[in-house]
């Protein structure tokens, strides 16, 4: 058995070698770090082979890309750290170019040949990826090709983020790199893993249990605040920000992972990866749904002039992307129902810091007594570190527990200092901090050598939280963000809140708005516009303006069915047209009759109701699930019957048309919603539709050219039937249909919008403006 470490860091092309001599130093300075943490890992093999972990021998250690930001930024400074913590031992350090395959080839040879020559046990190979993500595929391809280590030995792969942009791009990635590396080989980073209070939480949580158990749920946490602020910008990082922004950037990992610590069952062994992962995941498929009103966004002043500077973009460029960021999550578990997560992160902002909270409710009202300790906010907060108090601490007020520590690595001290942290003043609190305060980057490089990996991101955590975030960085990829002049300047503009389901700026902020866009966001100056369409009425607006008006009329039509009849009969589509309707409604949440209305669905896809396109599925999430509503006043369509979808001898129509005619006055709806696709469709009669075979039914199953093709649907007599129909038409992409459908002829095979003439009711266009006008 032979101590010895070889080092090669590596880099990629040839490009990237032009280093100064000084430069040079401290690399190989920090290489020189490494070989100790190898050989600290050789040193230590009595007691490590007495507890049977790890395998003993040499180890090689290759860098590839060691010149890259990252590496000189964080990852020399781990080896440092570790270095210093350490006895020196030095062997050897080498450069060489890896490019190409027969490099690779030659790199795996001599590693090879190093071992026999010196007659030494091989232990395992770690190649730590330091290069831009697109070099990522290849590299592992090589690797496997060329410089797998010898049997037995281990192979260790690390790589940084980001890991793909979207759900798709991540999926393509660790599809790509499970061809040359097997999840196990692969370690990638999240660095604030290895922060020392991340990685302490949930040892926090267990340790405090008997404390935390009775209170960590939505009865007594008001709200938890994920929260990493930045004074930097993004200058010189321009090309990769501007494809990014701060929600890829920082929030999709690094917050979402606090997130699951904080919010995951306790694992039974928190050291057990797969445990650990698995109740992660159930965190992830518990997470409402995002849409565009859980999240505000914006973006510092002077980021456009720096795209324009590094991108060599025009000044006519406006890039969208932003660079700061508030997000509401909500988990759909009985232990967490209702109760805000809120994550937030921002550059160019009035201090940097990094903090988790948990704020409990108090339920006592301090009548006259305020400085008195129950008075006090409740909460626990994980300090990340930086900020007022410079070093990384578990806080606890002290009117909710004494917490126990975790562990000789951590103490509690006493804080003499006069600041206050979030609200309550040092003295306020049990602090907890570590006794020797750790680099991340050093916790986790030491984690990859003891081959531990419940710190790292496995590949189905990395998907799970892409398909999170995904659909809301789609829906935002058109938001534009509020422009914030940066720092101490940003005085109360990025304040938000919450107000039911919806997030939004708490101060208007006009100041900032570009002159092009005043005609249309002063808004006031465009008023509500009513006309005729195809001899029918229409109420035309800006989109806003528009569904404002929509909600109004709908609640008035609530209002008088309610106290004509006593009930208000709705049916709804799904489908995206009506949701900035149902997300308006919940400013009527209080005022709108909700307990005496029935909802019926227009149309429904052959799918089961629990599935996201089904659009039931979209109503329940946007609208139904937010307002106190009795079960039975709600109708889905039967679509699913004898374990089976929309067979005709099940007789699903049937059975939803006998629910009309039982429950609705001479089974006319009070109003129906309506959208109206591209192709002229309404409910789900398509172009082409055997409309005359529906003869006097008011529900048929029809056929839509696209996936799911099977549907039911209202037919044209059911709607026609109606007292008042709505047909709602927003976007600019619906101004070529707007147009057409103005010229054409009543002929409901070809365009099924054309068929709706109520027989005695009133049929009303909401057209917006980008619709109507292009
Ligand atoms: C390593 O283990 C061997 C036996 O396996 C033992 O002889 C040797 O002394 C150990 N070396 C160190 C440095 O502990
Ligand atoms: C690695 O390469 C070998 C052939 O060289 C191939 O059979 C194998 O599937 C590749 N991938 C993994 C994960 O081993
Ligand atoms: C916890 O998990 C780790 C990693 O899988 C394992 O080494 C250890 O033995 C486990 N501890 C217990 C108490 O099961
Ligand atoms: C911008 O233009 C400069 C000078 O023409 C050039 O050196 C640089 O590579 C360009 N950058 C990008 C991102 O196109
Ligand atoms: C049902 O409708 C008829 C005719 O439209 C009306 O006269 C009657 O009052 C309605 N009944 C109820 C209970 O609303």
């Amino acid at each position: 058995m032979s101590n010895v470490a070889i080092i090669h860091p590596i880099q990629l092309s040839r490009s990237c070698s032009v280093l100064g001599q000084r430069m040079w130093k401290v690399v190989l300075a920090a290489l020189l770090l490494m070989a100790s943490v190898c050989v600290q890992k050789v040193h230590a093999n009595k007691s490590q082979e007495a507890k049977g972990e790890q395998k003993l021998g040499h180890v090689s250690v290759v860098i590839v890309g060691a010149t890259g930001d990252l590496a000189k930024k964080y990852l020399w400074q781990g080896f440092f750290q570790l270095y210093a913590n350490q006895e020196q031992f030095l062997k050897l350090a080498e450069y060489r170019q890896l490019k190409t395959i027969e490099e690779y080839q030659a790199l795996g040879k001599h590693l090879t040949e190093q071992l026999n020559q010196e007659g030494i046990v091989e232990a395992g190979r770690l190649f730590y990826l330091s290069v831009p993500a697109f070099a990522y595929a290849d590299i592992a391809e090589k690797i496997n090709a060329s410089c797998r280590p010898t049997d037995g030995a281990w192979l260790r792969v690390v790589l940084e983020k980001p890991f793909g942009h979207d759900f798709n791009s991540a999926q393509q990635l660790s599809a790509y790199l499970a061809t040359s590396l097997k999840d196990e080989e692969m370690y990638r980073i999240d660095h604030y893993l290895g922060k020392q209070v991340v990685s302490k939480i949930l040892p926090f949580r267990r340790e405090n249990r008997k404390h935390l158990d009775p209170i960590w749920n939505k009865h007594h946490i008001e709200r938890i605040e994920i929260v990493l602020k930045e004074t930097l910008d993004a200058k010189g990082r321009i090309p990769f920000y501007d494809q990014y922004g701060v929600i890829r950037d920082v929030i999709q990992n690094h917050l979402t992972e606090v997130l699951t610590l904080l919010t995951m069952q306790l694992p039974d062994n928190l050291s057990d990866a797969k445990e650990v992962l698995k109740n992660k995941l159930k965190i992830f498929s518990a997470l409402e749904h995002l849409e565009s009103h859980c999240a505000v966004i914006g973006q510092y002043e002077s980021y456009n002039k720096e795209v324009e500077e590094e991108l060599n973009k025009t000044k006519e460029h406006s890039s969208l992307t932003p660079t700061f960021a508030g997000v509401m999550v909500y988990i759909d578990m009985a232990q967490y129902e209702g109760m805000p997560i809120i994550l937030t992160s921002g550059k160019m902002l009035d201090e940097r810091l990094g903090y988790a909270r948990v704020l409990f409710k108090n339920d006592i009202f301090c009548v006259q007594s305020h400085e008195d300790v129950h008075c006090k906010p409740k909460q626990i907060v994980f300090w990340f570190g930086h900020g007022d108090l410079q070093y990384p601490a578990i806080l606890v007020s002290n009117n909710l527990f004494k917490p126990d520590l975790m562990d000789a690595e951590w103490k509690e001290v006493k804080e003499q200092k006069d600041i206050s942290v979030l609200g309550v003043p040092l003295s306020g609190y049990y602090i907890l901090t570590p006794t020797v305060q750790r680099e991340a980057y050093t916790e986790l490089i030491m984690q990859i050598f003891q081959g531990r990996k419940d710190s790292f991101i496995s590949s189905e955590n990395l998907l799970a939280s892409w398909g999170f975030w995904t659909p809301l960085l789609h829906s935002l990829a058109n938001a534009t963000p509020r422009i914030y002049p940066g720092g101490v300047d940003n005085g109360n503009m990025l304040d938000f809140k919450l107000l039911g389901r919806e997030v939004s700026f708490a101060n208007d902020a006009l100041v900032f708005i570009n002159q092009d866009f005043t005609g249309r966001s002063g808004g006031q100056s465009f008023q509500v516009m009513q006309g005729k369409y195809r001899s029918a009425d229409m109420v035309s607006a800006w989109s806003e303006e528009l569904i404002v008006r929509l909600a109004d009329d709908l609640q008035a039509a609530a209002e008088k069915a309610v106290m004509e009849s006593g009930r208000f009969h709705l049916a709804l589509s799904g489908g995206s047209s009506p949701l900035a309707l149902f997300q308006r409604l919940a400013h009527h949440q209080y005022t709108f009759p909700w307990r005496d209305t029935h909802v019926w669905m227009v149309d429904e896809r052959c799918v089961p109701l629990t599935e996201r396109d089904s659009n039931f599925h979209t109503v329940h999430d946007h609208l139904l699930q937010h307002f106190k509503m009795p079960y039975y006043n709600i109708h889905p369509m039967p679509v699913q019957m004898n374990q089976r979808l929309c067979v005709e001898e099940d007789g699903g129509a049937l059975r939803y048309e006998q629910e009309i005619n039982q429950l609705v006055n001479g089974s006319r709806f009070h109003f129906v919603l309506l959208g109206v696709g591209h192709d002229g469709h309404i409910a789900s009669l398509f172009p082409g539709s055997k409309l005359d075979a529906h003869g006097n039914s008011l529900v048929a199953l029809t056929e839509s050219p696209a996936k799911p093709h099977q549907r039911m649907s209202l037919t044209l007599r059911a709607i026609n039937q109606a007292q008042k129909v709505a047909v709602l038409v927003m976007g600019k992409s619906k101004h070529e249909l707007i147009t057409q459908l103005s010229r054409v002829k009543d002929d409901p095979i070809k365009w099924p919008v054309t068929g709706i003439h109520l027989t005695s009711g009133r049929l009303v266009w909401y057209i917006d403006y980008d619709a109507l006008l292009g």
